[in-house]
């Protein structure tokens, strides 16, 4: 038996990312897991809020009839409306259930999404770096990514945007605060692409949607700006989970809000809660809906987040690393100290450090580091990325 071309193919472009995690398994075999630094997976460190683990132990205790039985496609009712009113302050636009489907977390939304808009050969625009998935979701469902470089600083490169655009345009996504650079676009930037798209659009006959992938929107340092693209663009569909902002990425709880006066509004809502139900999620489970419908009001502390970004970017910068500082999500993505940051990050495992090349990410040359780890781990990442820097600046 053989497996897919198309999934062979794609397992052998992202072998150096499989070959640095099974480098980081070997290493932790051979030293211990305390003897190696993996900053190399954003997964949270942090423990979600009390109030969502007694609503899910209250849920989990309740007797009423039905409550684990199938549940409408587009998710429960009392989730929808949870997340509307949430939202609707946050956005400036008055939502309800109806503009909302609950998914099995963002990468669920994400799919449903490009299914419900994407015909064979459609394009969709990600800024680079981006979340590499974003290649793998456009191309499930017959679409293509089509990465659209940023600046120096990551901020939107609008020409470079506007030359991008092709008559297959059928979306654009935006993820913001970023990962993997931790960059928050400015109100101007959105509305500058939101300007390119109303003209595209015009141009074209037809919408370009605005999808903003923004699982991160709650973990922003210093007081800065997320502006919501629903007070920007009309066109556009809000993705975002409960993964980082309640820490529970493994109980898969995320939600897709379709713009009220988004073009074909009611058919892309059909498409989207018939899509949850033929990608086979039906929807996220009933457990977590019922919990985070109790708890919209908690969240994680994102100080202990920026504590983190500040201990470690005072000592990037220290040690010698040209990076730019993150204003929210929990990664730095600072430039190789060797143009082969492959090479390099060879070198930081030999340090017992573990970090993800940025060709993983649609721009080599850099390197991804995760801090939402704890303590412990980014002080002994520390020396190893004092090491490593000091070996390749003396090649
Ligand atoms: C930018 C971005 N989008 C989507 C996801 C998927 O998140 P979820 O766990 O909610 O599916 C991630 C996860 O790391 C991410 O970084």
């Amino acid at each position: 038996m053989t497996i897919s071309q198309k999934v062979e193919g794609m397992l052998s472009q992202a072998s150096w990312i499989r070959k640095m995690f099974e480098e980081g398994a070997r290493l932790k075999e051979e030293f211990g897991n305390d003897a190696v630094f993996d900053l190399s997976l954003g997964n949270p460190v942090m423990e979600p809020p009390k109030k969502l683990k007694s609503a899910l132990a209250l849920a989990a205790q309740d007797e009423t009839p039905g409550l684990h039985r199938y549940m409408p496609n587009a998710g429960l009712e009392e989730a929808r409306m949870a997340i509307a009113r949430t939202l609707s302050p946050e956005s400036g636009v008055q939502l309800t259930a109806k503009d909302t489907v609950m998914s099995c977390g963002a990468a669920g939304g994400l799919n449903i999404t490009l299914k419900s808009l994407l015909d064979p050969g459609e394009e969709v625009i990600v800024f680079a770096p981006f979340f590499v998935e974003y290649l793998f979701y456009a191309d499930n469902h017959g679409g293509k990514a089509v990465p659209v470089k940023t600046n120096d600083d990551f901020s939107i490169d609008t020409s470079a945007l506007e030359q991008a655009i092709t008559p297959k345009t059928k979306a654009v996504i935006i993820n913001s605060p970023n990962n993997p650079t931790g960059v928050v676009y400015s109100r101007e930037s959105l509305q500058a692409v939101a300007a390119v798209l109303q003209k595209a659009s015009e141009k074209k006959g037809s919408p370009i949607y605005l999808i903003s992938d923004d699982p991160y929107k709650k973990i922003i340092f210093d007081g800065v700006e997320t502006p919501h693209l629903f007070e920007i663009y009309k066109d556009s569909i809000y993705i975002s989970s409960h993964s980082k902002d309640l820490a529970v990425p493994g109980e898969r709880i995320g939600f897709v809000v379709v713009h009220p006066e988004c073009s074909d509004r009611d058919k892309l809502m059909s498409a989207l809660i018939f899509c949850n139900r033929v990608l086979g999620f039906v929807n996220a489970p009933a457990l977590i809906q019922r919990a985070i419908a109790e708890s919209q009001d908690a969240g994680i502390d994102p100080m202990v987040y920026q504590l983190k970004r500040d201990r470690l970017y005072s000592a990037l910068i220290e040690i010698g690393y040209s990076v730019v500082k993150p204003q929210g999500a929990f990664y730095f993505f600072p430039k190789s100290p060797l143009e082969d940051e492959v090479e390099f990050c060879r070198m930081l495992a030999q340090e017992k450090t573990l970090a993800v090349p940025g060709r993983g990410f649609g721009t080599p040359g850099y390197f991804r580091l995760s801090y939402c780890l704890p303590d412990r781990v980014i002080e002994g990442a520390i020396g190893g990325l004092r090491a490593a820097f000091e070996k390749a600046t003396s090649l």
